[in-house]
């Protein structure tokens, strides 16, 4: 390692050129900072002369990629500005660094979800949208089931069974706590679907930073149209075909938003948020939402009222019940039906819902679920309102792979 030596050989001399000024040899001094200059010189000459051979012979290489020098760092110290020194990782080689840009395809979905944006770089990226309407390619649309779990994702058997035979249709993203490492095997529809992730505290804004960084890596995909945001403990209620068309049909969001006049509601609303968001705009809704593509980008993109939000959304003010349904009222309240498609069980009430374990569920139990509502969907009333619910416990995992095949018609 080349630059290694030279950084190594310029501390050297900056820690003599300090002894010599301790010792008051101003003559000295002079000298050295004299050779100094020289020093740097000759190695800014170096490096330039060096980037010039590499340039000639990369493009001597690859030619036909005029692209390749805008990729090619040109006036920095070393080609691997990630790698330090001290790495005991080995540089990626030039080919890596360099990302030729070889068809559309490489544009339209990211081969690997590995990346090294940070969350800023990452939500700039995902942003940006096209302005032709038109696509110039074969454009499948498909559902990100955005996976943002605590721990495992016990019921990972039953979703494998859901996802089976509709490949092409639907992306997964998973967003982890750190502790697990485990991948999942390679024929599972889980594997190499984890998204780079940080730790994520219940309604704090950490949590809302979790939930757009679902949005965004899902959002780097082009064909993404749904975005339904799930936690380790739901569960599909139809099978796949059902729930892709229900959300492929409809022109609406699925995101809870109402305003709750109680304490629990409006009695969360902080007066340092005005005027950015006065109690009028202030909404409540559950966390697990289901948007469209032009919400996802707006809620990836909103610098407005996040900052509002974050300083002034502090317990008993939950972000993740009230961010999100406030802003999408504020910005495009045509776009949602203002309910969520996820049920879950308050009625026996206290600040937690219920949790079903394995004695609870039936094919009884599922159909309340699926028929046993009235609701608007694209202008007319249907029965079917839920497409997932939650919390399920572990113990479910059995009954539920019994009943899922006949009730659900899932392929086994
Ligand atoms: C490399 O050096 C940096 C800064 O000097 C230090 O923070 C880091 O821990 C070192 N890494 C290794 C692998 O030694
Ligand atoms: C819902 O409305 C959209 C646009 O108005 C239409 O394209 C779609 O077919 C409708 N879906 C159903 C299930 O009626
Ligand atoms: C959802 O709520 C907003 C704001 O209250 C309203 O403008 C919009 O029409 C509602 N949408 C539906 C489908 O009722
Ligand atoms: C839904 O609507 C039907 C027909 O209007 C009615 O018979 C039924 O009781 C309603 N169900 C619920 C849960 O409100
Ligand atoms: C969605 O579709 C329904 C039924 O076709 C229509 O009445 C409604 O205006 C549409 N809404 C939007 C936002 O396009
Ligand atoms: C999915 O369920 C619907 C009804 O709920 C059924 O008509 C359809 O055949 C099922 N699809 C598959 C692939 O099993």
């Amino acid at each position: 390692m080349k630059q290694c030596k030279i950084t190594v050989f310029v501390k050297d001399l900056s820690i003599r050129l300090r002894k010599e000024v301790r010792a008051g040899s101003l003559h000295v001094t002079t000298t050295v900072v004299i050779c100094l200059s020289m020093v740097s010189f000759v190695v800014i000459l170096t490096v330039f002369i060096n980037n010039n051979v590499k340039k000639y012979l990369v493009s001597e290489d690859h030619s036909y990629f005029p692209q390749l020098a805008a990729f090619t760092p040109l006036s920095s110290w070393s080609p691997y500005p990630y790698f330090p020194c001290n790495s005991s990782l080995s540089p990626p080689s030039l080919q890596q660094l360099q990302f030729p840009i070889t068809s559309l395809r490489d544009w339209l979905a990211p081969k690997e979800l590995r990346h090294s944006m940070n969350d800023k770089e990452l939500l700039w990226r995902a942003s940006m949208v096209p302005h032709i309407d038109e696509y110039p390619y074969n454009h499948t649309p498909k559902v990100a089931f955005m996976f943002l779990t605590r721990g495992r994702l016990p019921l990972a058997p039953l979703w494998e069974m859901f996802f089976k035979g509709h490949e092409g249709l639907y992306s997964i993203y998973l967003h982890k706590s750190l502790e697990i490492t485990d991948e999942a095997p390679e024929s599972s529809a889980f594997y190499k679907r984890w998204i780079p992730s940080k730790p994520a505290e219940w309604g704090r804004a950490t949590m809302i930073d979790a939930e757009r960084r679902l949005l965004a890596n899902a959002l780097l995909d082009f064909s993404n149209e749904r975005f339904v945001l799930l936690s380790e403990t739901c569960i599909p209620v139809f099978n796949f075909s059902t729930i892709y068309n229900y959300l492929m049909n409809s022109n609406q969001s699925f995101l809870g938003s109402f305003d709750d006049p109680r304490h629990m509601g409006r009695g969360r609303y902080n007066k340092r948020m005005w005027p950015t968001v006065t109690l009028s705009d202030w909404r409540k809704g559950s966390q697990w939402f289901e948007v469209l593509r032009k919400l996802a980008i707006e809620m990836v993109s909103d610098v407005k009222y996040y900052p509002v939000f974050r300083d002034h959304c502090r317990p008993p003010c939950y972000m993740d019940e009230h961010y999100f349904p406030t802003l999408v009222t504020k910005i495009f309240p045509e776009l949602n039906s203002n309910r969520s498609i996820t049920w879950v069980d308050w009625s026996r009430g206290g600040s937690h819902p219920t949790r079903f374990v394995r004695k609870d569920v039936s094919e009884a139990f599922l159909n309340q679920i699926r028929n046993g509502f009235n609701c608007t969907y694209n202008g007319s009333i249907t029965t079917v309102c839920f497409l997932f619910a939650r919390k399920f416990h572990p113990s479910t995992l059995d009954p539920l792979l019994r009943i899922a095949p006949g009730l659900l018609g899932f392929h086994s």
